[in-house]
C-alpha cells in the first residue's frame, strides 16, 4: 500500500478535470482492503448485525478513545437517536447553531423537540458559548454543539455552560472523524456524539451510515435498542424504536478505511497548509484558522471572499469544483419558517454565509491542483 500523500512530480493541464473530493483516488489506494472484507461479509451471508458491524464499533470506539460506539443508518440518525438516548424529546428546546448542515436541526425536530438557534464566532464560526444562557428557557434540555468543517467548537465554554446550566450535551462530529480538541476526540465531551459516514466525509462507507461514540454504557445501550425495533433480544420489544442499523457492508468498508483515516487527515492538513501559503498573499481572501488546542482535520476548506456569488460563478465557469457550506443559515430555510425567527437575528452567520467559499479539499488533492485553483482565484480577485 502507498503512503505517499501526495506526488508534487504530477503535472495537472488546466483542462483536466478536478474533483472537489477525489473518492476515486481513496478507492484506488484501499481497493484490495475493501473488496477483501466485502468478499467476506457476502461469503458469512452477514449483511444485518455481523461480526463485521461490532469490529468495526469497537475499532471505532477505540480510535474515539471512548468507552462505547454504536453503528447506525446515518448521521443523522445518530444525532437523532442521541437525543432521544438521552431523553429529549416533544415539549423540549435543544440549543443548535444557525450555521450548520440542515441535518443538526431536523435531528431535533424528528425527536420531537425544538431548535434554539445561537449565532457563531465570527472567526471559526463555530458555535458561539457566550450566546447559551441567554436562550435558555426552562425547556431547554441540551446543547448541541457542531464541530464545523473538521474542528471542534469550544468544549471547555461549552460544557462549563451545560453544567452551570444542568443541560446535557450532544456533540454533532458530523464532520470532524480524529478532530481533537487538547487531545480529547469528539465523544469525550458530550453524553455522545454523532458521526456520519457519507462517502465524502473524511472516513466515508460506500453509502450512508453513521455512529454515535459515548463514554456511557447506558447511553449505547439505549441507541442500540432504538436503533433495532427497541429490541436486545429477537422478538423482545419492550419499547418501540426504528431500523437504523449500520449494515455490515458499510462497517466492512469503514474498518479498512479506518486504518488510513489518521495518514488521509495529516495529508488534509498538509494541503491546508499549502493552502494557506499559496493564499497569504491573494487580496481579499480570509483564510480558515484553526481554535486554540485544537487538531483540525479539515474536512473542509472554507475561507471568505468578496463578491462571493461572482467569484463561485467564475470559478466554476473556469472548471474549478467550489461549494458553499451552507448558503442558507438554518433558521432561514423554507423547512424552519414556522419558527419565530427571521433574517438578521443572527448576524455573524448570515454575514458568513454570503461570503464562504468551500474549495477542493480531500487527501489526495495534488499540488499541482492547489496552484491551479489559487491561480483561478487570484485571477478573479485581482
Ligand atoms: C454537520 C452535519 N451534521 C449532520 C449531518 C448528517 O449526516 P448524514 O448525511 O450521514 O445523515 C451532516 C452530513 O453532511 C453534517 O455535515
Amino acid at each position: 500500500m502507498s503512503t505517499t500523500l501526495s506526488d508534487p512530480e504530477e503535472s495537472t493541464t488546466p483542462a483536466e478535470p478536478m474533483a472537489f473530493v477525489d473518492l476515486g483516488a481513496q478507492h484506488a489506494e484501499i481497493s484490495e482492503q475493501v473488496f477483501e472484507a466485502m468478499n467476506r461479509v457476502i461469503q458469512d451471508n452477514s449483511f444485518v448485525d455481523g461480526s463485521a458491524v461490532g469490529s468495526f464499533e469497537d475499532a471505532w470506539a477505540r480510535y474515539c478513545g471512548v468507552a462505547r460506539a454504536v453503528g447506525v443508518a446515518s448521521g443523522t440518525d445518530a444525532l437523532e437517536l442521541s437525543l432521544r438516548a438521552i431523553g429529549v424529546g416533544p415539549g423540549d428546546e435543544v440549543i443548535v447553531p444557525a450555521n450548520s448542515f440542515i441535518a443538526s436541526a431536523g435531528a431535533v425536530m424528528r425527536a420531537g423537540a425544538c431548535p434554539r438557534f445561537i449565532d457563531c464566532d465570527p472567526i471559526h464560526l463555530l458555535m458561539d458559548p457566550t450566546q447559551i444562557a441567554s436562550v435558555v428557557t426552562p425547556r431547554t434540555a441540551a446543547i448541541m454543539p457542531v464541530h464545523l468543517y473538521g474542528q471542534l467548537a469550544p468544549m471547555d465554554e461549552i460544557c462549563r455552560a451545560a453544567e452551570t446550566l444542568g443541560l446535557a450535551v450532544v456533540e454533532d462530529a458530523a464532520q470532524a472523524h480524529g478532530a481533537s480538541q487538547g487531545g480529547q476526540r469528539a465523544g469525550n465531551w458530550g453524553a455522545a456524539a454523532a458521526f456520519s459516514f457519507y462517502p465524502g466525509k473524511n472516513l466515508g462507507a460506500y453509502g450512508d451510515g453513521g455512529a454515535i461514540a459515548t463514554r456511557s454504557e447506558q447511553v449505547a445501550y439505549c441507541i442500540e435498542a432504538l436503533g433495532n425495533h427497541g429490541s436486545h433480544a429477537r422478538y423482545e420489544h419492550p419499547t418501540l424504536g426504528f431500523n437504523s442499523r449500520l449494515d455490515s457492508l458499510q462497517a466492512a468498508v469503514l474498518s479498512a478505511k479506518l486504518a488510513r483515516l489518521d495518514h488521509w487527515n495529516r495529508a488534509r492538513r498538509a494541503a491546508a497548509d499549502r493552502y494557506d501559503e499559496m493564499l497569504a498573499d491573494v487580496p481579499g481572501v480570509i483564510r480558515p484558522s484553526t481554535g486554540e488546542a485544537n487538531e483540525h482535520v479539515w474536512h473542509l476548506y472554507v475561507v471568505r471572499v468578496p463578491e462571493r456569488d461572482r467569484v463561485l460563478a467564475a470559478l466554476q465557469a473556469s472548471g474549478i469544483p467550489v461549494a458553499i457550506h451552507y448558503p442558507t443559515p438554518i433558521h432561514l430555510t423554507g423547512a424552519f419558517a414556522h419558527l419565530p425567527y427571521a433574517a438578521g437575528d443572527f448576524p455573524i452567520a448570515e454575514k458568513a454565509a454570503d461570503e464562504i467559499l468551500s474549495l477542493p479539499m480531500h487527501p489526495h488533492l495534488r499540488v499541482s491542483q492547489q496552484e491551479r485553483v489559487v491561480e483561478a482565484l487570484s485571477a478573479v480577485l485581482t
